[in-house]
């Protein structure tokens, strides 16, 4: 498995990241055999598995067993957990025992959190000093939309794009191991790579971030919805549903089961056996 350590060392040699989000054991187990870096416990789950309209409904609960169970699928890859939105809000104390249960109970290597505001970044502090290595996330943070207005690529004018630098690089300062970027203009998204030591992972960010992060759901084709950012590596919203509707047509056609689907009957002297 993969450790803190070894994504500092790829950053230096120049190797990229590959980061792909799972919520559960077969998620989990596909992005294992996947051989990608790290995997995320996104809570996109909220959108992509509970069906939500945005992340800010998801709990500690959702998050620590979906953790727990992308965990049984993948026991040898580096597993980050998202802090959903309310368990590093209210007070340093709840932070840092969220953050513990996501390691504890989800089992979870490392966890996210987004912003990189003062009190972000105090929360950022806090995590580390229970041990607990943190991810921080910039630019178009979900978690933030009705702040933003909507779903908006973040940095686009001159004084977001200073604040969002500022930020990285107190992050860095912080203590965090990488930054996820997200949503941002690919010159933004270089230039922060170029200014700090920590590795940074992109969803949107342009090309020359050291790492990519992708949505699991939005890399295998799942929903007719598709960002300029994402690539479709399979159209799963065609294939399930003509293999379930192939399932259906046999069974109603009496083609399922067939013969080397069914349980043979045990003959009389195979009993007395
Ligand atoms: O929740 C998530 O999946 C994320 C990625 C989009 C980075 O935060």
């Amino acid at each position: 498995m993969k450790t803190i350590h070894s994504f500092r060392e790829m950053k230096k040699q120049g190797e990229k990241i590959v980061m792909i989000t799972a919520y559960d054991y077969s998620s989990g187990k596909f992005v294992q055999e996947a051989e990608a870096d790290i995997i995320l416990v996104g809570d996109s789950l909220g959108m992509v598995v509970l069906g939500y309209e945005d992340t800010l409904q998801v709990t500690m609960q959702d998050m620590i067993r979906h953790t727990k169970a992308t965990r049984q699928g993948a026991k040898d890859t580096f597993i980050v957990s998202d802090m959903p939105y309310q368990s590093y809000h209210l007070s340093i104390e709840e932070t840092k025992r969220n953050a513990m249960k996501l390691v504890v109970d989800g089992k979870a290597n490392a966890v996210k959190l987004e912003g990189g505001n003062a009190s972000r970044l105090e929360a950022i502090r806090a995590i580390i000093d229970c041990e607990i290595p943190v991810i921080a996330h910039l630019g178009l943070t979900p978690q933030s939309i009705h702040a933003f207005g909507g779903f908006l690529v973040q940095g686009k004018k001159e004084q977001d794009y200073q604040r969002i630098i500022i930020e990285a690089k107190k992050i860095e300062a912080a203590g965090a191991f990488m930054l996820v970027l997200e949503g941002i203009p690919e010159l933004l998204g270089k230039e922060i790579t170029n200014m700090i030591s920590i590795p940074t992972v992109g969803i949107g960010a342009g090309r020359f971030t050291d790492g990519q992060v992708l949505v699991y759901h939005d890399l295998l084709g799942t929903f007719d919805f598709k960002p300029k950012f994402v690539r479709q590596y399979m159209k799963a919203k065609e294939v399930i549903p003509k293999a379930l509707k192939q399932f259906t047509d046999d069974v109603k056609n009496n083609q399922f089961p067939q013969l080397e689907n069914i349980y043979k009957p045990i003959k009389n002297e195979d009993r007395n056996e």
